[in-house]
């Protein structure tokens, strides 16, 4: 019999425009991680996450149809990954309302973003609660639910994330030792070696420190701000230094005998003007097919909504499974009694003949 491949799921939080260093420090691996076929690999895009701070419409549906092209763009496979959108699984919010009552207040009160939160309200002399709503001071449940109803045992993230899983892992282990082995505990993979990717200004590139290179700007777009690249002032004909923001971004679009022949050209002395321009051709050919690819489906929503429907389908299954056990496990009722099929529609008020 075929082993089972272990569950690999991450969620993608849909809260602005994705950059270069998204694409190199996340993006990327990630989806070599599930094209890789290692893994029963499910994405989602966590855009329930993402309400405790975009609140409004536009935006939210702005960033999703973004962060959902972008990662068919980059080259995810719906065929061997399911990618679904958090609010077409409504499972993930019934399980989330359960964990709210294994999880002790406590816990909640330890989480780093709700903590950064009261600290930077205490700096500004204002009350604790200043700026904190219900969901971000729950938001490490709602993740919880996420991983478990989907019977995750990898999470990828970056270090950021790892006490959102320590804290998954507890809320996990307080639900099963009160009502019996349920719930699958996660585990994060975190890849310690990621590369620091620069931005503009030598700082990492972030968007709190307003140094990003869109990962689909234009072409024109690219290059004006690959040649804005902060460097220092050496001449033309003196060796430039390979820590430097130029060569670090060149190493990571570039194949490994381009990056030998470009260390040769600092070593020796090549002007910055010059290596930019390298750098803008060696980039621009890495992206322009993505670009290409992520403008299309830009155009075509339609696509990009089909493939997320077909998505939340596969995921509902899973998650319908995992909702089951666990309101069997907490004694209310069955929700098998009221199966209905995923695509059944309601009738309006009307058709039922009730106005
Ligand atoms: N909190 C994660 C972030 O900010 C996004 C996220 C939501 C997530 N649910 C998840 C990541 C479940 C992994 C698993 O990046």
């Amino acid at each position: 019999m075929e082993k089972r491949r272990e569950v690999l799921l991450t969620g993608i939080k849909p809260t602005g425009t994705p950059h270069i260093g998204n694409y190199f420090g996340a993006i990327k691996p990630a989806i070599e991680m599930a094209n890789s076929g290692e893994y029963d690999s499910k994405y989602f895009i966590a855009d329930y996450h993402a309400l405790t701070t975009v609140q409004d419409a536009k935006k939210l549906k702005q960033f999703n149809q973004e962060i959902a092209s972008t990662w068919l763009a980059c080259g995810l496979n719906p065929e061997n990954t399911t990618l679904y959108r958090q609010s077409d699984v409504p499972e993930t919010f019934e399980l989330s309302t359960i964990l709210h009552n294994v999880t002790p207040k406590r816990l909640m009160n330890l989480s780093h973003a709700y903590k950064a939160q009261v600290q930077a309200n205490q700096q500004q002399g204002k009350d604790n609660d200043t700026e904190v709503n219900m969901g971000l001071y729950n938001y490490p449940i709602l993740m919880a639910a996420d991983i478990m109803l989907m019977n995750s045992n990898k999470v990828p993230v970056g270090q950021d994330q790892r006490q959102h899983i320590e804290i998954a892992q507890d809320i996990g282990q307080y639900f099963n030792n009160k009502f019996g082995k349920t719930l699958v505990i996660p585990q994060a993979l975190i890849d310690e070696q990621v590369a620091t990717i620069p931005g503009l200004d030598g700082r990492k590139m972030s968007k709190s420190y307003g140094n990003i290179i869109p990962l689909f700007g234009t072409e024109k777009e690219l290059e004006k701000l690959l040649k804005g690249i902060k460097t220092d002032s050496s001449l033309p004909h003196e060796p430039k230094p390979l820590d430097s923001s130029v060569f670090q971004m060149y190493q990571l679009f570039a194949t490994p005998e381009q990056i030998a022949e470009m260390t040769e050209r600092f070593k020796s002395g090549i002007g910055w003007g010059d290596a930019k321009k390298e750098l803008f051709a060696t980039a621009n050919g890495v992206l322009t097919p993505l670009r290409d690819k992520y403008n299309h489906l830009m155009a075509n929503p339609d696509q990009v909504e089909d493939i997320l429907q077909d998505g939340a389908k596969k995921a509902r299954i899973v998650a319908s499974e995992t909702v089951d056990r666990v309101r069997e496990a907490i004694g209310v009722a069955p929700k098998k009694l009221f199966k209905v099929g995923f695509d059944a529609t309601t009738k309006t008020d009307k058709e039922a003949g009730k106005c």
